[in-house]
């Protein structure tokens, strides 16, 4: 089957390129002016950027006029679907009212409000993108604490800050031993004093977090976790694993951070804090609350946020709270991520899994499938994976393959073997199931 995989992916990469020659220019002649020819390195994928021009419900359409099933969905953003009727009418409302005046508005405190009650955080602040929000609760994690060492896990992404770009994809050959990984830092330009002051644990292993603590007396702020990895295909954390490492922080007089940019109202309402029931001291939100438009929130414990109200800790932003992003994120929150919506999620999601899990069943291939709400993945591995060390074992061109089957036959996935799928409340059952009949395509191919 390995042998296959070349021949598969070189007929595929032609094919691809053969009906994206529009793309191709565009992307050719945006170099002249952009870095890579992409707003963000994370959009200059293999083969080559597929230059976008609109999208409508669960479909979007390429600028070479190729339809797709968006599963892509601006990196896990838009489970309101594209162009939503009501996003469309609240913007709309929006714009002809004007659309930033650094002042505060009347939508602000219901987005806050709708936030508290399904993360259970009394306080909340605006940002405009998970990056922001991140920064903003370790930066709240250090004032509160008065201390300066963080903890992550590695291979999870937090956005592009000094700080938490640090081990997010380490070179086995630098990235040291399982049990005492090194701090890594993301590409250049990362100062080594930042680096050094975060240290980076294996998800799921509770011994090493705790001997961790021990190394630092004193010394660590909060830890930070993304309670479901979703930049490793999807990591479920193991039972017990949530509770375990908050009491093993507050023990040590540090925080828990949740880094809920992907899982935050998707995978529950209430995000991770609502499906595992852990409440963590601090939590990170953006993509998915704000209805397509750049957001970022961050929620926490009254006293962790009342160093804010007492000027302890700086949160500051020109576009916080900005009336389109206020707009878009009421909406959403309020009228279109309903309990109605969360039903479509588990609905759709489960003809999605059950016809993949068939289909690997069927043909007997070393996958498995994982999905949570509006979420899930196709992991290329027989068995679970718990952490990076597992994730680097599987072989990426698996993920690669997948990826240019369904593009080539109307899906669009999230570039890069590490992501998942994202559903949104426009998906129809017949949208996942040519996911499914795609994916049975490939594995007759491969299988024989
Ligand atoms: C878990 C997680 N946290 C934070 C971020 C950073 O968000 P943004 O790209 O909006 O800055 C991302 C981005 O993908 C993410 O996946």
């Amino acid at each position: 089957m390995a042998e296959r995989v070349g021949s598969l992916i070189a007929k595929e990469e032609e094919a691809f390129r053969s009906r994206r020659q529009r793309s191709d220019q565009m992307w050719k002649e945006a170099k002249a002016f952009v870095s890579k020819g992409v707003p963000s390195s994370f959009q200059d994928a293999p083969p080559q950027p597929i230059f976008i021009d609109r999208g409508k419900g669960s479909r979007v359409w390429d600028v070479d006029g190729n339809e797709y099933v968006d599963f892509h969905n601006g990196f896990g953003v838009m489970v309101v679907g594209h162009a939503h009727p009501l996003i469309v009418e609240a913007l709309t409302e929006r714009i002809r009212l004007g659309t930033h005046f650094a002042q505060p508005g009347a939508d602000v405190k219901v987005v806050a409000e709708e936030l508290a009650r399904r993360f259970n955080q009394p306080q909340w602040r605006f940002a405009n993108s998970g990056t922001e929000a991140t920064l903003d609760a370790v930066r709240l994690a250090r004032g509160f604490t008065g201390r300066d060492r963080i903890v992550k896990i590695e291979a999870t992404y937090h956005g592009h800050h000094d700080s938490l770009m640090v081990s997010v994809e380490p070179k086995p050959d630098v990235m040291g031993p399982a049990d005492q990984p090194a701090s890594v830092p993301y590409y250049q330009g990362m100062p080594k004093a930042i680096t050094d002051l975060t240290s980076v644990v294996g998800f799921n292993d509770l011994p090493q977090l705790e001997r961790l603590f021990a190394r630092y007396p004193g010394q660590i702020a909060a830890l930070i976790v993304e309670p479901v990895m979703m930049n490793l295909g999807i990591v479920l954390p193991d039972d017990g694993y949530l509770a375990e490492a908050k009491e093993i922080a507050h023990r040590h007089g540090a925080l828990l951070i949740f880094d809920e940019v992907k899982t935050g109202c998707t995978i529950s309402p209430g995000g991770a804090t609502e499906r595992f029931g852990v409440t963590p001291d601090l939590v990170a939100l953006a993509k998915a609350i704000g209805g397509g438009t750049p957001c970022g929130a961050i929620g926490g414990r009254a006293d962790v946020m009342a160093t804010i109200d007492d000027d302890k800790v700086a949160q500051f932003g020109t576009f916080n709270g900005n009336p389109l992003t206020m707009a878009a994120a009421r909406t959403t929150l309020t009228r279109i991520l309903t309990p109605a919506a969360y039903a479509h999620f588990d609905a759709i999601s489960e003809v999605l899994a059950g016809g993949l899990r068939e289909v690997i069943g069927e043909r007997e291939l070393p996958f498995h499938v994982t999905s949570l709400g509006a979420r899930g993945s196709v992991t290329y591995r027989k068995e679970r994976v718990r952490n990076y060390r597992d994730y680097l074992t599987i072989d990426k061109s698996w993920a690669y393959v997948s990826w240019l089957y369904q593009c080539n036959r109307g899906v669009l996935m999230a570039p890069f073997a590490e992501e998942n799928w994202t559903l949104s409340v426009q998906h129809s059952e017949q949208d996942v199931q040519r996911y499914v009949d795609n994916f049975a395509e490939l594995a007759r191919d491969l299988t024989g």
